[in-house]
């Protein structure tokens, strides 16, 4: 007799970027071409020495780094993301609104624990973050998908039609991935409207904010005074100051919502990593300037990618959404695109993944959908990448 397992568990797709890794197990790459790796939305290199500098200090001096720390996270922290966040949204966020945890993944499954439970729903605009997706499966929690418009961007209309007496959240990430797509003011403010009329609540995931093209604030929903009645806005300090490894991330909410946050938390991880709080708010308070220069790269690469799309689109590519580390296009081929994401690495060797990772089975859109996350890849690289795709054949 084997050992049972979770259904729900079993039913929740493998992670897809460990997946589309496996890909490159037994391929070899030519020296004169070798892999372009366009998979994973994160930074390949160190911070920038002067934080990993700060660091070190941190780790000879400061003992109780290495020791448990605040359930919620580092104080100093908890205020410095206040103090930011309150004058970049123009805002009133407090330090007892702001909980830091590992990772925003993490933020994610706890505001999802503290909202809903087996049998209840979530509305998830579609192209989805996989993960966020992954979760509620895990949970039992039904995921009533949003499928967006052809400008990527989900309407809140159709929003209001999916919801039913068992509805808890709507989950929104802007600039998204997949699709780079950049929401507007506007929109989040009508569904922001929306949460509020039904109860619900309204999850912003800005995990990329740092990247937006947009120099103004992306939405003006914290100065609503009400409105940690209905926002949870959540963030990663893995892309902005490269602490993938290190797992902070942030969720702003109400005070009461971050009580019960605190219990999810407490029996899950006991505290956020200390040293990356730490690498986290001297990022904060040094590298503003390194990261606007961070940011200005990314909006040159985009602009790479948009300027020379047309070399794709004489294939009959279309390029669906682009923005963030993201650009998320059609290919032309009648091969759905998770085979073609395997070809694509023995062919042309590039790594991409597949629109089918990021909608539901029953939904056909994503098989002629690929995510390239383009961050990592210079406009030679940029220009390199068409190339091969344009000369891919089946
Ligand atoms: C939308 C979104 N949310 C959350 C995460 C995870 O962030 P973290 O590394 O802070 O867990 C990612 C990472 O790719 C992401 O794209």
């Amino acid at each position: 007799m084997t050992n049972p397992v979770n259904p729900a568990i079993a039913a929740t797709t493998p992670p897809p970027v460990m997946q589309a890794r496996r890909w490159l197990d037994g391929v070899t790459f030519s020296t004169t071409k070798p892999l372009i790796n366009v998979s994973q939305a994160a930074p390949v290199e160190a911070p920038p020495k002067a934080l990993r500098q700060a660091l070190a200090e941190v780790v000879l001096n400061t003992p109780e780094a290495h020791l448990y720390g605040p359930v919620l996270g580092l104080p100093q922290l908890r205020t410095e993301v206040a103090r930011q966040w309150s004058a970049a949204y123009g805002g009133n966020i407090t330090d007892t609104q702001v909980a830091i945890t590992s990772g925003c993944n993490q933020a994610f499954a706890a505001a999802i624990a503290t909202l809903a439970g087996a049998g209840d729903e979530v509305i998830l605009p579609t192209p989805w973050y996989f993960n966020h997706k992954m979760w509620l499966d895990m949970q039992g929690i039904t995921t009533r998908p949003l499928p967006c418009g052809t400008d990527m961007l989900p309407d809140p209309d159709h929003a209001a039609s999916l919801i039913t007496p068992r509805t808890r959240a709507i989950v929104l990430v802007t600039p998204n991935n997949p699709t780079g797509a950049e929401y507007p003011a506007e929109l989040l403010r009508r569904f922001y409207d929306l949460a509020q009329s039904h109860g619900l609540a309204l999850i912003v995931d800005e995990t990329y904010r740092d990247f937006d093209a947009r120099s103004d604030a992306p939405h003006d929903l914290f100065t609503d005074p009400h409105w940690s009645d209905t926002l949870i806005q959540l963030y990663s300090f893995s892309k902005a100051y490269r602490l993938t490894g290190h797992r902070v991330g942030t969720m702003v909410a109400s005070t009461s919502r971050l009580a019960e946050v605190e219990k999810f938390l407490d029996t899950v991880a006991i505290c956020p990593n200390q040293l990356g709080q730490h690498a986290a708010l001297w990022g904060m308070q040094n590298l503003s300037q390194w990261l606007a220069g961070e940011r200005d790269e990314i909006l040159k690469r985009r602009a790479a990618i948009k300027a020379d799309f047309p070399a794709l689109a004489k294939n009959g590519w279309k390029l669906l959404g682009c923005g963030a580390y993201f650009a998320y296009m059609e290919h032309p081929f009648e091969m759905p695109s998770n085979e073609l994401a395997k070809q694509l690495v023995r062919q042309s060797a590039v790594l991409a993944l597949p629109g089918t990772m990021f909608v539901p089975a029953e939904d056909a859109s994503g098989a002629r959908q690929l995510r390239i996350a383009f961050a990592n890849i210079d406009s030679t690289g940029i220009a390199t990448l068409y190339q091969r795709l344009a000369g891919f054949t089946i």
